[in-house]
């Protein structure tokens, strides 16, 4: 099975190339009005506010656990300062490897289309998100984790073996699961105001990103042979699966003094955690299922990720 060479003349169809159009030319007028620059719209200077929360204390991995008990209130604090760093820094991993699909999309597209003019202009909302997310591990004094160097090198086929519906909703397993944790934290006065603003910027954006993504999967998905479809199907939930999986870097564990496999054996059987993940994904897996994501060998990797409850 290889990737089509050009989605021009092959794929879509012309009824479904004018639909993709037509959504990309009303998510390019959103993007001329509301736009952010982190660079002027963050203030990097201000101070951190001492003892403030970066991420909800129940979203921690071990919350609830008997690790958790023995933590001090500041190891806690520490603790989700790190994982919500490793999240971040996963997030612009993927963020590249997205742009990496948007550009070889809009290498195929006649670039004069709506819909390459918008694989553009997600390029470079998500050139800022990943400034933006990198800034805030800096100032946060945290190491950028980033995905295990396993699936940092895997990532590299990502946009060679994903195209289509396939990249578009591991994508959107991604970006929503993402969304639906920094929508909960957005306005919580507990949480540091600088994560607050940061995820702030990336919710009013994302959300133009979902509903590209969303088109791309219910037209893609009415185009494929059955062959494909199981390709397809498949793929995305191994793609899904490693991107779940590597948003807690098992590092964090160390910077509270807990061994990195002791931590993640811990998180895993979490059943705190556990709902996080399935919170997380809650609205995009009923998306998926409905489309007609998510069936075959594929489940036991989503039912894995805890993204599907067994
Ligand atoms: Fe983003
Ligand atoms: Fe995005």
């Amino acid at each position: 099975m290889t990737a089509p060479t050009t989605t021009r003349t092959t794929g879509s169809s012309r009824a479904g190339q004018g639909d993709a159009n037509a959504t990309a030319g009303r998510l390019l007028r959103s993007a001329a009005k509301k736009s952010y620059d982190p660079d002027v719209d963050i203030d990097w200077e201000a101070p951190l506010v001492d003892g403030a929360l970066w991420m909800p204390e129940h979203r921690v991995s071990l919350y609830g656990t008997g690790l958790w008990d023995r933590m001090t209130p500041e190891q806690r604090i520490e603790l989700g300062k790190h994982e919500a760093c490793s999240v971040a820094s996963v997030g612009l991993w993927f963020e590249t490897l997205l742009m990496q699909r948007l550009l070889k999309d809009f290498y195929a597209d006649d670039p004069t289309t709506e819909r390459a003019q918008w694989a553009l202009t997600e390029v470079a909302d998500e050139c800022r998100h990943s400034q933006m997310f990198a800034r805030l591990v800096r100032r946060a004094g945290v190491e950028p984790y980033g995905a295990a160097p396993f699936v940092h090198q895997l990532g590299k086929l990502f946009s060679v073996v994903n195209w289509g519906p396939a990249a578009y909703a591991s994508i959107l397993v991604a970006e929503e699961v993402l969304d639906r944790l920094q929508r909960e934290q957005a306005n919580d006065d507990s949480i540091q105001p600088l994560m607050r603003q940061v995820n702030r910027i990336h919710i009013m954006e994302e959300a133009r990103h979902v509903a590209f993504a969303r088109d791309e999967v219910t037209r893609g998905l009415a185009e494929l042979s059955r062959p494909e479809l199981a390709y397809q199907r498949f793929m995305c939930a191994f793609t899904s699966a490693f991107v779940v999986r590597s948003l807690i870097n098992p590092k964090v564990y160390a910077a509270v003094g807990i061994d990195p496999r002791e931590g993640r054996r811990a998180a895993l059987a979490n059943p705190h955690h556990r709902e996080m993940i399935h919170f997380g994904g809650e609205k995009i897996m009923g998306f998926l299922d409905e489309a007609g994501m998510i069936a075959g060998p594929g489940r036991a990797l989503w039912e894995k990720s805890f993204l599907l409850e067994t």
